[in-house]
């Protein structure tokens, strides 16, 4: 059975004030109730995914700015993108199990009435995500195994024993990657059936990011200060992890996927590292980091001059 299992140390709070407390949480926790969908019956699956086609569109996929893909014939570069949009629809299957499993701590973990109410909202929202990206993905190729980087944050943040760290590493941190990453595939993709599971998923990514933006902002400036810099030290080192890769995550399993449509994957790779040691090169292409997990972190005031050093060493402006 491909079951992996991390101890965590999960504090569950009970809370007998069951009347409203943060008005903010108990309208978005009413807003989640209303907008619920079904992922087997709202989704036009009857949609067909175009077999000899590309999934992307070809003016928005980056990865034909590289050499070695513009060397490919037009099919195999068709079939280089299916396969690459398949590894990065797996990695967004594994963050949505992740989300599955932490908002299912938060419940247990936050000693709010209002938090608990609407993170119950979001554990369907996420069992939903897992189960319309899973059929999606099945059609289009297989699922690829989850990046190891990947896999270590969202493991970071179920272990973490301050909630506020789990409300900072999921809740602004990966939603806000997600946030992103979705906003850049349904613009680069052009199969129909795709854009509107990414469409859908991305209205409740939304609403996760607003609970962590909510909770974040009133709760961190009462926190005490020893623990409230573990929670900007835990967001900057998650931040490293996934950025410090130089926006290359997976490059071993990426070089397979070359190798695949035929490719030398180690040349491609070293092609890639290449270019995006380039800060032009970079600001030209889209960036979840820079474009909306660092904006969400700021709004919260997690970047301090503590840590701000940090982020503008992995190039951002902070
Ligand atoms: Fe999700
Ligand atoms: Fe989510």
């Amino acid at each position: 059975m491909p079951v992996d299992e991390i101890v965590t140390q999960l504090k569950t709070l009970w809370n007998f004030d069951y009347e409203p407390k943060i008005k903010a949480l108990r309208d978005l926790y009413e807003v989640a109730k209303k907008e619920q969908w079904n992922a087997a019956t709202d989704v036009p699956w009857d949609l067909e995914i175009d077999e000899g086609g590309d999934i992307l569109d070809p003016s928005q996929d980056r990865m034909r700015d590289f050499e070695f893909v513009k060397a490919l014939p037009e099919e195999k570069r068709a079939e280089l993108a299916r396969r690459r949009a398949a590894w990065t629809l797996s990695q967004f299957l594994h963050g949505e199990q992740g989300a599955l499993l932490c908002c299912g701590q938060l419940i247990e973990a936050v000693p709010d009435i209002d938090g608990k109410l609407y993170a119950a909202t979001q554990v369907i929202d996420e069992a939903r995500h897992v189960e319309v990206f899973h059929r999606y993905i099945k059609r289009l190729d297989q699922v690829y195994p989850i990046d190891p980087t990947l896999q270590a944050v969202l493991n970071q943040i179920l272990e973490a024993d301050l909630w506020q760290m789990k409300c900072v590493g999921m809740q602004v941190i990966v939603e806000s990657l997600a946030m992103g990453s979705f906003k850049i595939m349904k613009k680069g993709s052009r199969d129909e059936l795709l854009r509107k599971i990414v469409e859908l998923t991305a209205q409740d990514e939304a609403r996760h990011v607003s609970y962590g933006l909510i909770y974040m902002k009133d709760e961190l400036p009462l926190m005490a200060e020893p623990d409230r810099n573990r929670v900007e030290d835990f967001a900057a080192a998650a931040v490293t992890a996934m950025v410090g890769q130089r926006g290359t995550p997976g490059m071993g399993a990426q070089a397979a996927l070359f190798e695949g449509v035929g490719i030398d994957g180690e040349a491609a790779v070293r092609e890639i590292r290449e270019k995006l040691k380039d800060p032009e090169f970079r600001a030209g292409r889209p960036s979840p980091f820079r474009d909306h997990v660092v904006p969400q972190l700021q709004r919260i005031d997690l970047i301090t001059e503590r840590t701000a050093p940090q982020y503008r060493e992995l190039g951002f402006e902070v």
